[in-house]
């Protein structure tokens, strides 16, 4: 009786761990739609803050802000070495050649975003801290990273 609980345990424990794994392993497709997926959800954050910041609405903003900053640190597990071509990706190879570069960009960005809802308010030219702590990030990275189009 013991013997088949133990039995059946150890069939429990397998089969939730393989289950696990592959619920984890995303495939190809899934990590380049996905990353276009944070992008693009970004650039409409991006777009609504520069609106409601015109019309001093920051305390709405902020929560934008955070959710940009939030999308970049996740962006940063989803450039893996076989993501490199397919499902329309405009990734440069330059990602990976310098992927040190690439990864601190996505991280600068990141913080800069925080940086930009500790300011905000003090600030006197919103417009030009916004160019400086949001835009011009991503300028920086779609030069070198992105293809253009
Ligand atoms: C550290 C690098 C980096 C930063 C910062 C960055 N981007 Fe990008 N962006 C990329 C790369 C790389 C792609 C291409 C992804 C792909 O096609 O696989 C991309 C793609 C996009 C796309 C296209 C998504 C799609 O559906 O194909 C949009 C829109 C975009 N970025 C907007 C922005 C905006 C707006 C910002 C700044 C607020 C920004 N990005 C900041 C690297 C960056």
């Amino acid at each position: 009786m013991i013997q088949k609980i133990k039995i059946i345990k150890t069939l429990f424990i397998i089969f939730s761990l393989s289950f696990s794994f592959s619920a984890n392993a995303q495939t190809v497709e899934e990590i380049i739609k996905g990353r276009k997926a944070m992008f693009s959800e970004n650039y409409q954050n991006a777009k609504k803050i520069s609106i409601l910041l015109k019309s001093k609405r920051i305390e709405e903003a902020k929560p934008l802000m955070k959710k940009i900053s939030d999308n970049y640190k996740k962006l940063l597990d989803y450039f893996p070495e076989n993501t490199k071509e397919g499902f329309k990706t405009e990734a440069l190879p330059s990602i990976w050649e310098n992927k040190d570069e690439f990864n601190a960009l996505m991280q600068k960005a990141s913080g800069d975003m925080i940086k930009l809802a500790k300011v905000i308010e003090t600030v006197e030219d919103i417009r030009a801290v916004q160019k400086e702590l949001m835009w011009s990030n991503c300028t920086a990275c779609h030069s070198k990273f992105r293809a253009p189009h």
